[in-house]
């Protein structure tokens, strides 16, 4: 670590682990309530704890968004964070703002509209929030060296405001109100949050691989194309029965196709840099997430995306149990995983020390993604079934929910395990390491 403002990061990923932490534990809620239907169904309803479930997720990933771009672009741009000042301010409200709307959702205040529940003053404060950091980064950038890393980062962070002021934009007519929902909510995960993605990625590559940066930047721009040109038509998978015209159904199965496209290059990229490098680096447990993100990523987004996006199989399975994997699997595999590999990297450095508890940190990885895929393979099964009894014999909802039952009570148990091995990586990130403090840890990639 170079630039002493690189700590502000510290705070922000300190942030983003505890509201991790809430936000699977409400997932354990929500599964329970699956299991055991009654369940504080009048003292917390299961809207109420599904909304602190995927807001906190959100905000978390957000989080981990700023910090690492608090930690990266002082590298990238070789000069101080524009105002450290800036950056607490922000992260305060950031963090109210997060905190009031659990508070409003525990009081029974939201807004409906999936995902977009935030009352309104606190939508309002996350946009301030988001301001006061893009002012800062984007002052950093202009006044320092600019590199590809740094302007695709930059990129996805203003395109990820700029999209979320469709949130406050909620016409009456439930077409249109639906259309310009996922502007939000496809363009930022299929969009935007790419290059976000494939910017980490790229600077965390350059770190531990020691390849040189010219290589790795000529992959990025392949990357950001193809999940621009991909992701933005590819939105019509989402517009085959609200209302939209019939040609959505064309250019959305098409346009899915080439989605998978970036997530599958992004795992040719990892690897292949990985191996070209030829070096080891010290901090295996960082290596192991950036490899292991791309892949999940692929499998989750990719193709249990895909898997589903055809309109003629989208007909049937629709809003089941299968649209419930896929979420969780591209989430995980692409943002969670993400944010956990920057943390890992990033982290020893915060801390002036060199990487620890790497072991606890690994069982972490394979704890976490191997009860996830559990959850999404519990999942498909459940919406398979699902989908046919409801869409193709016709039988009732309710009815076949109670077949379901045993899915449920799988998807229960990889949940709880889930929060185990996120627990093991909560406490090797941020709790006691036996390692010495050193004021420059070595952190170079050494020859094999
Ligand atoms: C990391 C990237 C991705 C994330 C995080 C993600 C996440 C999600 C989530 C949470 C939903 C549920 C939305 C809702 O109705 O509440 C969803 C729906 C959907 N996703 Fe993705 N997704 C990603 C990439 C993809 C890709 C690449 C494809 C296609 C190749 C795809 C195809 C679909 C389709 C067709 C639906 C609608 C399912 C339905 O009709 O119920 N997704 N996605
Ligand atoms: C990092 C891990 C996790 C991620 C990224 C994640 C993500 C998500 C997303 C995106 C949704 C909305 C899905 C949709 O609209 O289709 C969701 C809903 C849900 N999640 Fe998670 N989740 C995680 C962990 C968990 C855990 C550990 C559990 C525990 C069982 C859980 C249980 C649930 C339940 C029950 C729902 C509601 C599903 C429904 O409404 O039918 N999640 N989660
Ligand atoms: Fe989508």
């Amino acid at each position: 670590m170079k630039y002493s403002t690189q700590k502000l990061a510290y705070p922000y990923f300190i942030a983003a682990l505890a509201l991790f932490l809430v936000q699977v534990l409400a997932g354990v809620l929500a599964g329970s309530v699956y299991t055991l239907p009654n369940l504080l169904a009048e003292s917390l309803p299961f809207h109420i704890i599904r909304m602190i479930h995927t807001n906190a997720l959100l905000i978390w990933l957000l989080l981990g968004y700023f910090g690492a771009a608090y930690f990266l672009i002082p590298e990238e741009s070789e000069r101080d964070i524009h105002s450290p000042k800036i950056a607490w301010l922000q992260l305060f409200i950031f963090v109210f703002a997060a905190l009031a709307a659990v508070v409003s959702y525990l009081m029974g205040i939201h807004e409906g509209r999936e995902f977009l529940e935030q009352p309104l003053w606190v939508k309002v404060l996350l946009v301030v929030a988001f301001l006061l950091f893009l002012y800062n980064v984007s002052m950093t950038v202009l006044k320092g060296r600019k590199t590809v890393v740094s302007t695709v980062l930059l990129l996805g962070m203003w395109g990820a405001a700029l999209l979320f002021l469709f949130a406050f934009y909620n016409p009456d007519n439930l077409a249109l109100d639906k259309m310009y929902w996922w502007y939000v909510v496809h363009l930022w995960v299929e969009g935007i949050w790419e290059l976000i993605m494939a910017s980490m990625l790229a600077f965390l590559l350059i770190k531990m691989t020691g390849v040189d940066r010219e290589v790795i930047e000529k992959w990025l721009y392949v990357i950001v194309g193809l999940a621009l040109f991909s992701g933005l038509l590819g939105t019509g998978h989402h517009y085959y029965w609200i209302g939209t015209p019939g040609y959505w159904q064309w250019i959305g199965s098409l346009f899915s196709i080439l989605e998978v496209l970036p997530f599958f290059a992004m795992v040719l990229w990892c690897f292949h840099m990985v191996y070209r490098s030829g070096r080891n680096h010290p901090n295996k447990a960082a290596m192991l997430w950036t490899l292991g993100c791309p892949v999940m990523a692929f499998f989750g987004a990719g193709v249990w995306g895909l898997m589903h996006s055809f309109s003629f199989i989208n007909f049937y399975s629709h809003g089941t149990q299968i649209t419930a994997a896929h979420g969780h699997m591209a989430f995980y595999g692409a943002y969670v995983m993400l944010n956990l590999a920057f943390f890992t990297y990033a982290l020893p450095q915060l801390r002036s020390v060199q990487p620890y508890n790497q072991v606890l940190n690994m069982w972490g990885f394979w704890v976490m993604t191997a009860s996830m895929a559990f959850m999404t393979f519990t999942l498909t099964f459940a919406g398979v079934l699902q989908t046919h009894l409801q869409r193709v014999v016709g039988m009732g909802f309710m009815e076949i929910q109670q077949q379901l039952d045993l899915f449920y009570w799988m998807r229960l148990l990889s949940g709880i395990v889930f929060v185990a091995g996120a627990i093991l990586y909560i406490y090797a990130a941020l709790g006691p390491t036996k390692n010495q403090v050193s004021s420059s840890p070595n952190l170079q990639p050494t020859h094999k």
